[in-house]
């Protein structure tokens, strides 16, 4: 998780760069914003206004005319309210609408360019933080256009609007609270920081007990077993001592907080009465005059106490914000809308590996492959062999183009990976690996991912096909039947022989076998292979098998060791190779 401390960010130059591109998603709205503005500042000046009249009221007593000054001053005041509350509501439904319609296309912008980025992108992110941070970076800004914006701009209009009637009605009295309401209000500010910081303290001293207990009751077979109940019973007793001890000293700095409230909050406001009413005894001030500037004096003194966290809330929305276009900076694959199946024209799907060389963005020191070249020609089987670490699933990589080659080239139909469209190019290919992964909806959806717009036959017919049209007809919902978040919901071998149905749909002209088998019993085993034969019939087929027996019919063999091509040849050539690595691996394997 991120820490709080590291969302704020430093307010400079290039942050402010970067967080001004953020006014690109406002920019269609800025005028529906700008009447927003003005209702703020309106709505900002009525509160403004409030004090003042109802100041006009308590003097309006000390007149000849009572009644008609204070209908008046009554009138004037409700008019001030009713405006104030239209004025509003049409500020707060301006602003959301702003909000909403920004945050969704900065939304669509983000999921958009994000799904658009490689593959090596999500090698140095982790998925999982990456979503939350971005939903988290959206609320907060969210929160800063509803929110913050507004009671930024509102809480400056009352402070500076504030102090200026103020310094109208009397400059004596302004000067005198100037000189002691602020500093007892930043003081209170830091002092109350310090103070949730304390109580954080000892919430994460009582999470960490809480550890203790919920650890040994869920391995209380191992506490007994090993007779550590005293031990444990130490142990929690040490840290509840410990939370105890901390939350009473927090305890002397809440009641040293109250007690400053009370002399320092309470006691500037007795001061600034006193002294007013020391005005007014000489006759410089009315008592009216009075009650407004110590009504004024309190909005003031909260609008300095709200401001240090309007602040704060910005700074993260801007930190929120660099983050995003940092990511939105990101350079995307270049991918093109097709049909999702649509065919090359006369793709036959050859593939080459031309002295290709590669090591991975994140370790760059590392060679993962080095010098392959081999030929699949179409609908050509190779089977690719090699220790586990050799760089098999990096090949797969390249091929589906997640990642180019450092020096050499992959050729498609004798043609540069390079000239291709990228989506273009991979709806010629399927793979089917060794984890499917399913999304968590029904069997069809799953199936017809590998053509969304497949007909009921279609979808019927490659499920038969891959061997899955049996286990589907006998759950009681056949092809509705909800496989679970990624799949779980489903065995191993049923999730391999949905992911065929899929590829089936597809179509490929190049299949691309990542360990298919690997992880299925034997029996499972039979069912996909079956599947996976009839699949390979007629399409070009790089075939990567841990268990040498499913390679035995390949057109070509090529034994992959530490990223290199050790030795290239069918299965009957490779056994006659003397000290041969796949000869070795074969009679490790045949022979129990
Ligand atoms: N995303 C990655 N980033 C950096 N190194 C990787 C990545 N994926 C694999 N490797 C490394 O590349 C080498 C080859 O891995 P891989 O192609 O998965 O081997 P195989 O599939 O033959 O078992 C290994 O040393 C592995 O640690
Ligand atoms: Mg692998």
């Amino acid at each position: 998780m991120m820490s709080e401390e590291k969302k704020k960010a430093k307010l400079n130059k290039e942050t402010f760069r970067k967080s001004l591109k953020l006014y690109k998603y406002i920019k269609p709205y800025r005028g529906e914003f700008a009447v927003g503005l003005i209702f703020l500042l309106l709505s900002s000046a009525a509160n403004l206004a409030f004090p003042k009249y109802l100041g006009d009221l308590v003097d309006a007593t000390n007149t000849d005319k009572i009644v008609e000054n204070i209908q008046e001053v009554s009138l004037i005041l409700i008019g001030i309210l009713v405006a104030q509350a239209i004025v509003s509501f049409f500020r707060v439904v301006l602003f959301v609408n702003v909000t909403e319609k920004t945050l969704a296309s900065l939304r669509q912008a983000t999921y958009t360019h994000l799904i658009k980025l490689p593959i090596s992108f999500f090698n140095k992110k982790r998925v999982g933080e990456l979503n939350s941070r971005i939903s988290s970076d959206i609320s907060l800004l969210q929160e800063t256009f509803t929110t913050t914006i507004a009671e930024f701009i509102r809480q400056l209009v009352i402070i500076i609007g504030g102090v200026v009637i103020l310094l109208f009605t009397s400059p004596k009295l302004t000067l005198f609270m100037l000189a002691i309401l602020p500093v007892v209000v930043v003081i209170a500010i830091f002092f109350g920081r310090f103070i949730r910081k304390y109580s954080k303290d000892v919430q994460g001293q009582v999470a960490e007990s809480n550890t203790i207990v919920e650890e040994t009751l869920q391995g209380i077979f191992n506490v007994k077993a090993f007779a550590n109940e005293f031990l444990e019973m130490g142990r929690y007793k040490t840290k509840i001592n410990e939370v105890a001890r901390t939350g009473m000293k927090g305890g002397k700095y809440r009641g040293a907080f109250s007690s400053f409230i009370i002399l320092g909050l309470f006691g500037a406001i007795v001061a600034v009465i006193w002294q007013g009413v020391n005005l007014i005894a000489t006759g410089e001030l009315k008592t009216g005059e009075l009650f407004s500037f110590v009504i004024y004096s309190g909005f003031i003194g909260g609008s300095i106490g709200g401001f240090a966290n309007v602040y704060a809330n910005i700074q993260k929305a801007i930190g929120a914000t660099e983050e995003l276009m940092e990511i939105l900076e990101e350079p995307t694959e270049d991918l093109e809308e097709t049909k999702s199946n649509e065919k090359l024209e006369g793709f036959k799907g050859k593939l080459s590996f031309q002295n290709v060389a590669f090591e991975y963005p994140s370790r760059q020191d590392m060679q993962v492959l080095n010098n392959i070249s081999f030929d699949a020609l179409p609908g050509e089987q190779v089977a690719i062999v090699g220790p586990s670490g050799a760089g098999k699933s990096t090949l797969v990589s390249l091929i589906l183009r997640f990642y180019e080659p450092s020096s050499g080239q992959i050729l498609y139909d004798d043609k540069n990976g390079i000239d291709y469209n990228l989506s273009s190019l991979r709806n010629q290919m399927a793979v089917v690996p060794q984890d499917v992964l399913l999304f968590g909806g029904t069997i069809r959806e799953n199936i017809a991912y590998g053509k969304p717009d497949a007909s009921e036959e279609e979808i019927i017919a490659a499920a038969n096909q891959a061997n899955a049209l049996e286990f589907i007809q006998d759950f009681p919902e056949g092809l509705e039947t909800l496989v679970g978040e990624r799949g779980v919901q489903l065995s191993g071998g049923q999730r391999q022989r949905v992911a065929i149905a899929r590829a089936v749909l597809k179509n490929p002209s190049i299949l691309i076998l990542d360990e298919a088998t690997s992880a299925l019993d034997s029996e499972s085993e039979n069912l996909v292979q079956d599947a996976l034969d009839k699949l390979m019939v007629g399409r070009t087929s790089i075939v990567i098998a841990h268990r040498l027996a499913t390679v035995r019919r390949a057109n070509k063999i090529v034994v992959l060791d530490k990223g290199e091509i050790v030795e290239t040849g069918t299965h009957d050539e490779l056994v006659d190779l003397e000290n041969g690595m796949y000869r070795k691996l074969s009679e490790l394997q045949f022979a129990h």
